[in-house]
Parts: C-alpha cells; sequence; structure tokens
C-alpha cells in the first residue's frame, strides 16, 4: 500500500466500537446501545477513515425514508487539520445528497464551517444535566411505548422529528433504551412520547415530544422514576419556551449547545412540542 494512502469504508462492529470510544472521548457522553441501534438504522451508513490501514476518523451519513442526518464526524488529534476530516464529510454528505432533507446538529466552533458547506440554522439546542428524584406521579394515561401501534407512534414520531424512519424507531423503543413510554387521551391518541437510555454517565431522555406542558412533566417524571436519583441529560430546542422552563423547573442545568442545521430544505417539524431532540448523533 502507498504510504498516506487515505481509503472510507463501512464501518465494521469493532470499528463502531472505536467510534463510541471517540464519542465519549469528546464528552459527547453516548447511550451505552447507541452502537447497535446506530448500526441497525442503517448498516451502511456509518463510515471511517482508514490512513494506510490504520482507522484514523469517523462520520455517519445515515439515511431514512425521507431525509439524511450526518454525525459521528470525528478526527483523531493528531490528523487534524491534514484534510481528512474535510474528504470524510463530503463522503457522507454526497451519500446523502439525494434525500429530500439533510440535517446535523454541530457544536457551535463547527457552525461556520457547516455554513461554508451549505447548511443553516434550524435551532439552537441546549443539553440539560441534573438529577431528578423519584417522585410517585401516578398517571393511568401512561403506557409503555411497545404497548400502542407501532404505525401509530411511527407517525407520531414523524410529526416530531426529521421525518419517517421506521427501523430506527423500532431500534430505538425495543433495543436502544431502557424504557419507553406514550401518553395517551380518553381516546386513545398519543399526545407524547419518551424514551430513557443508559449512558456513559447517568441517563439520556431523548426523545420527548409532548402536546402540553403537564404531559412532558409526567412523562419525564415516569421515565427518570425507572430509576432512583436519576442524573440525567435532555437535549432541549431553545426556542421551545415551554421546555426551557420545564427543564429549569427540574433545577436542570444548561451545560452544552448545539445548533441543528439542515442543507437546503429545513425541516418541518414544530419544536413547540418537542422538549427533548431523540439524539444529536443521528437525528
Ligand atoms: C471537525 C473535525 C472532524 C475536522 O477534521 P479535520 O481533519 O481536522 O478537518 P480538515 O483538516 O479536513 O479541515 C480542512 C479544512 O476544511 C474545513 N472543514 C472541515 N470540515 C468541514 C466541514 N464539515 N464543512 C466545511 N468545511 C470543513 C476546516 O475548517 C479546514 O478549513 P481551513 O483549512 O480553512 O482551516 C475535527 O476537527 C474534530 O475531530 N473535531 C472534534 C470533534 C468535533 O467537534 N466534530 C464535529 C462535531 S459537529
Amino acid at each position: 500500500m502507498a504510504s498516506n494512502e487515505f481509503q472510507i469504508v463501512v464501518a465494521s462492529s469493532d470499528q463502531v466500537k472505536w467510534i463510541m470510544k471517540m464519542v465519549e472521548d469528546e464528552g459527547w457522553n453516548p447511550g451505552c446501545k447507541d452502537p447497535i441501534t446506530f448500526q441497525l438504522s442503517d448498516p451502511l451508513g456509518i463510515f471511517v477513515g482508514l490512513l494506510n490501514g490504520e482507522v484514523i476518523g469517523c462520520v455517519a451519513g445515515v439515511q431514512y425514508e425521507d431525509f439524511g442526518f450526518g454525525g459521528l464526524f470525528i478526527m483523531m488529534k493528531k490528523y487534524r487539520g491534514k484534510g481528512y476530516g474535510m474528504k470524510l464529510f463530503l463522503h457522507a454528505l454526497n451519500r446523502l445528497r439525494k434525500c429530500p432533507k439533510i440535517g446535523l446538529d454541530a457544536v457551535l466552533e463547527q457552525v461556520s464551517n457547516y455554513q461554508n458547506a451549505g447548511f443553516q440554522t434550524f435551532h439552537h439546542t441546549m443539553r440539560y444535566i441534573g438529577i431528578v428524584s423519584k417522585l410517585d406521579f401516578p398517571c393511568n394515561h401512561i403506557v409503555d411505548a411497545k404497548s400502542v401501534s407501532f404505525d401509530k407512534l411511527l407517525q407520531y414520531d414523524r410529526c416530531h422529528s426529521p421525518g419517517l424512519r421506521k427501523c430506527f424507531l423500532a431500534a430505538w423503543i425495543n433495543l436502544g433504551t431502557d424504557r419507553s413510554l406514550v401518553y395517551l387521551d380518553d381516546n386513545q391518541n398519543i399526545q407524547g412520547f419518551g424514551a430513557i437510555r443508559k449512558a456513559n454517565d447517568g441517563y439520556k431522555i431523548g426523545p420527548l415530544y409532548a402536546e402540553s406542558f403537564q404531559i412532558a412533566e409526567s412523562l419525564i417524571h415516569a421515565l427518570a422514576g425507572t430509576f432512583d436519583k436519576c442524573k440525567l441529560a435532555l437535549d432541549v430546542p431553545i426556542p421551545n419556551k415551554s421546555a426551557v422552563k420545564l427543564a429549569e423547573k427540574l433545577q436542570l442545568k444548561g451545560e452544552f449547545e448545539t445548533v441543528r442545521m439542515c442543507y437546503t430544505q429545513p425541516f418541518t417539524y414544530d419544536w413547540n412540542t418537542v422538549y427533548g431532540l431523540t439524539c444529536l448523533e443521528l437525528g
């Protein structure tokens, strides 16, 4: 092999584990079962960059039914600034070009780079973190998400997220999370949906969708109450004032700001009913 040969290949399971270690080292606190969920969502959508056969960086360009999402964009420190990251990024973006919509979640330092690449801000997002004590919050409207029609849940998820993502959602509720709950009204219509998963540090709640503040509050207590003294993280779209109010009521602290960005077409979901994004890595 010629020296300095740079190749981009679909990541194997072992390489996905390497990627999750990189995610952890960046301080992004991945969910413990994220690797399997990510691979099931689009097995051809996660890539590593190899320099002379050695893995040095990674990126994801995951195709869902009607949108694509980029993430997991990391280069080993000693190889940064040499043009390899841009090659990885363009590889992922080129794969997604045929998707009607494309998004990503950017750390603040990368926003201007993504703007140069054609992305525009959709909304800023704040990761709120804190301990939510177990509260007795009985609510007979809340049931296991796996007990309702998957098609109904899929349509509900579609209206509150970048788009339709059947395999992802199935993997998310069945494998990737520890508990997923929906809030049903008296007519059995879904009025809220949330899931919690163990992360490297504490737990992450995502998504958390709700048609009202009270529903969001009931769901977050029901999810957090699964674990005692639950340290949790919630990625809140900052323009949703009701969601910020809920985070503040729970005394969570805003610790990590990112920007959800879209390529050419903006997403259409109404962030006023989104109290927590599903996951910054893949949408
Ligand atoms: C972001 C990261 C992967 C870039 O990797 P890299 O190998 O250092 O990037 P490159 O060497 O290819 O960058 C070359 C040039 O392309 C630009 N560039 C890099 N990625 C780009 C992108 N996605 N879009 C537009 N421009 C980009 C760089 O700013 C740089 O421009 P400059 O020469 O004017 O400074 C790397 O800095 C990293 O791992 N950062 C920490 C993790 C992180 O923040 N990831 C992004 C999360 S949103």
